[in-house]
């Protein structure tokens, strides 16, 4: 039979048997029914099925379920963040398939953005070198952009 490998995920400890390698993202998706974390490209370059790994934002798609062994993992279902207001506020979306992404990596770089800079508003550049390994095809960049600076200040 499969391994079992103990998992944390928005603070509910989980006992999943599965392949080690099986994509960490199907493991979330299928097994533990946490649909929010989106699987577009598969191939680690859209962001979409990002993830927090003890607090850190990473693409889910080439991670193998192994790596979420004794870690707290925290999906967009776990997440209660001033940027996700924030987005809907701004129009941040459109088909809205790449704003679980958005919001599990805007709301770490946000917490980690005040606590070096305070009340301080990142510039826009800085904002989308953040962001740079999500993409949104519907091009809503400006609103998420207006909506990361916002949860900033
Ligand atoms: Fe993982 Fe695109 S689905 S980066």
């Amino acid at each position: 039979s499969e391994p079992s490998i103990g998992i944390t995920v928005n603070g509910t400890e989980h006992q999943v048997s599965t392949d080690p390698d099986r994509p960490a993202v199907d493991v979330i998706r299928d097994e533990l029914g946490l649909t929010g974390t989106k699987l577009v490209c598969g191939a680690g370059v859209c962001g979409a099925c990002t993830l927090q790994l003890d607090g850190t934002p990473v693409a889910s798609c080439l991670l193998p379920a192994a790596a979420l062994a004794g870690k707290s993992v925290t999906t967009v279902e776990g997440l209660a963040h001033p940027v996700q207001r924030a987005i809907a506020a701004h129009d941040g979306l459109q088909c809205g398939y790449c704003t679980p992404g958005f919001v599990v990596e805007g709301a770490a770089f946000v917490d980690t953005w005040r606590a070096e800079h305070g009340d301080v508003a990142p510039s826009r550049e800085e904002i989308a070198a953040a962001l740079a390994g999500h993409l949104c095809r519907c091009g809503a960049y400006d609103g998420i952009y207006d909506a990361i600076a916002a949860a900033c200040t």
